[in-house]
C-alpha cells in the first residue's frame, strides 16, 4: 500500500536540496533519499580500493561488487556498504569532484537506479538528486527543480564548509562548482535539467522557511 506522495527535488549543486528535502521530509514524515550520497559510495570506493578516476575498465569491474544497503533511522538515510556505515565520509570536495565524474557512466547510473526506485516503491518519499524527477521517478506525483545563481550557490557553499571548519579557498570552491555543473549539465545520459512537469523555484532571495512553505502548499494543491 502506498504511504503517501513521492515527490522529487531536482537541482544543481548548491541550490539547497539536501537542506531543504530533510526539513520537508521531516514536516511530512516521510523518508529522505539523498541520490547523490550513492554517486558518492562509488567514489568512495574508488579510492578505498585504488582506482584513478580515469580508470573507466576497472570501474566497470568494480561497481557490481559494491553491495550498498540503505536504511533509514528516523526517516534519514543511513548508507551501508559491505556492512559500513559510511554516512558520515562522503561529504568532501574530493568525493564530490569524482562522484561527478562517475555519474556519466551508464553502467554506474543502471546499478543506483535500482537501489532508488526500490526505496521509493512505497511512497512517502522525498527523493533529492539531479534526474531523481527526470529519469528515477519520471512518474512522481509532485516534482521540484530548485536554483539559484553561481554567485549564491558559491556562497551557500562557502558557508557550509566554513562551518563545518573546513580548510577552503572561496575561488576553487567557485571553480570546482561551475566544473561541476558543466559536468552534470553536459553528459550525454541523465543531464540535470528540469522535468518539463516541474515546479521550477529559483531560491537566489528565498529562505529556508520560503522555500518549504511554497513547496507545502504546492504539494496541497495536488492532495
Ligand atoms: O548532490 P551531490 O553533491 O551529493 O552529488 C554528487 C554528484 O553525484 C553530482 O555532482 C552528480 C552526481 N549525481 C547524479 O548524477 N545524479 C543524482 N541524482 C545525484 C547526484
Amino acid at each position: 500500500m502506498k504511504k503517501g506522495f513521492v515527490i522529487t527535488i531536482d537541482g544543481p549543486a548548491g541550490a539547497g536540496k539536501s537542506t531543504v528535502a530533510k526539513a520537508l521530509s521531516h514536516r511530512l514524515s516521510y523518508i529522505y533519499l539523498d541520490t547523490g550520497a550513492l554517486y558518492r559510495v562509488v567514489a568512495y570506493k574508488m579510492i578505498q580500493v585504488g582506482i584513478s578516476r580515469e580508470n573507466r575498465e576497472q570501474l566497470e569491474d568494480l561497481c557490481p561488487h559494491i553491495k550498498i544497503n540503505l536504511k533509514y533511522l528516523g526517516g534519514r538515510m543511513r548508507v551501508m556498504v559491505d556492512d559500513e556505515d559510511v554516512t558520515d565520509k562522503l561529504r568532501t570536495e574530493e568525493i564530490g569532484l569524482i562522484a561527478s565524474k562517475v555519474s556519466a557512466i551508464p553502467l554506474v547510473r543502471e546499478i543506483l537506479l535500482q537501489v532508488q526506485r526500490e526505496s521509493g516503491k512505497n511512497g512517502g518519499i522525498i527523493a533529492e538528486g539531479r534526474d531523481t524527477g527526470t529519469v528515477i521517478f519520471p512518474h512522481a506525483d509532485v516534482k521540484f527543480f530548485m536554483d539559484a545563481t553561481v554567485e549564491e550557490r558559491v556562497e551557500r557553499r562557502y558557508r557550509e564548509l566554513l562551518e563545518r571548519g573546513d580548510r577552503i579557498d572561496y575561488q576553487e570552491i567557485k571553480r570546482d562548482l561551475i566544473r561541476r555543473d558543466r559536468q552534470d549539465r553536459e553528459r550525454k545520459i541523465a543531464p540535470l535539467i528540469p522535468s518539463a512537469d516541474a515546479v521550477i523555484i529559483d531560491t537566489t532571495r528565498m529562505s529556508v522557511t520560503d522555500v518549504l512553505e511554497t513547496m507545502i502548499s504546492v504539494i496541497k494543491s495536488r492532495q
